[in-house]
């Protein structure tokens, strides 16, 4: 079977460029990658961890799609390429850093401790998909706001966010209420790609809706509907 990958490397020119491989059947992607090294050029880079879908640090595109490349069997053809929206370093892998710096922007933590709460099993299962989140960026990936406005929190982080915001143990929420109104949740437009390629299940369109409603509970307003509003009452 052959699959294709796209490559680079910042000194080569092109500095892109597209190889074929043929590659031994019943193989993941991964397993053909690792074996590609290997047995062919020990030049190609990409990163990987647990081999089993737990780490999120394989992930690739394939054919435009983002999958974790230890949990994807090629098929003939296939044309493999890095994570979209993030510097690559190398062939297939990427420098996360910017993505994961929106957690911190986000402040997706427990900020003030309520050692007296009690979570009952349904509270805890509110947020338990959330908790599964692997950091594997292919939401990111996917986000067209985040292609368009690199400052723009993007779905992992939203979702991480909302994740702590429902948990009762939180007891000052109102710092990440306030972090993710600017660049957040009003940017969004709910097109649901990252539900679409999340390989856990999550659903951070849905999640960023629950941080509307709690935005506009908490008394903070779209700016979007603002801006109608004012157009409103010049009429
Ligand atoms: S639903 Fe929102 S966060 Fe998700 S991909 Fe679309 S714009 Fe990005
Ligand atoms: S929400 Fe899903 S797609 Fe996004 S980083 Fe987490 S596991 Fe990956
Ligand atoms: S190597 Fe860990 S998710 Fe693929």
């Amino acid at each position: 079977m052959k699959i294709r990958i796209r490559r680079y490397h910042a000194m080569r020119k092109p500095s892109t460029v597209v190889q074929e491989w043929e590659i031994p059947d019943g193989l993941t992607l991964l397993e053909a990658l690792a074996w590609i090294k290997e047995k062919k050029d020990p030049t190609l880079t990409f990163r990987s961890g647990c081999r089993s879908s737990v780490c999120g640090s394989c992930s690739v595109r394939v054919n435009g799609k983002e999958r974790l490349a230890c949990g994807y069997k090629p098929k003939e053809g296939d044309l493999v390429e890095p994570i979209r929206f993030a510097p690559i370093l190398k062939d297939l892998m990427v420098d996360q850093k910017a993505a994961f710096d929106t957690l911190k922007r986000a402040k997706t933590w427990l900020e003030s401790f309520r050692s007296d709460a009690v979570v009952t099993p349904k509270e805890e299962k509110r947020t338990e998909l959330q908790s599964d989140c692997i950091l594997c960026h292919s939401c990111y990936s996917a986000c067209p706001v985040y292609e368009s406005d690199a400052q723009f929190l993007g779905p992992f982080a939203l979702t991480r966010d909302w994740r702590y915001i429902a948990d009762p143990r939180e007891g000052e929420p109102m710092g990440k209420i306030e972090a993710i109104q600017a660049k957040g949740v009003w940017d969004c437009t709910l097109c649901g790609e990252c539900t679409a390629v999340c390989p856990q299940g999550i659903d951070p369109k849905s999640d960023i809706l629950m941080l509307r409603t709690k935005s506009v509970q908490s008394g903070y307003n779209d700016p979007n509907m603002e801006q109608f509003g004012s157009f409103g009452l010049d009429f």
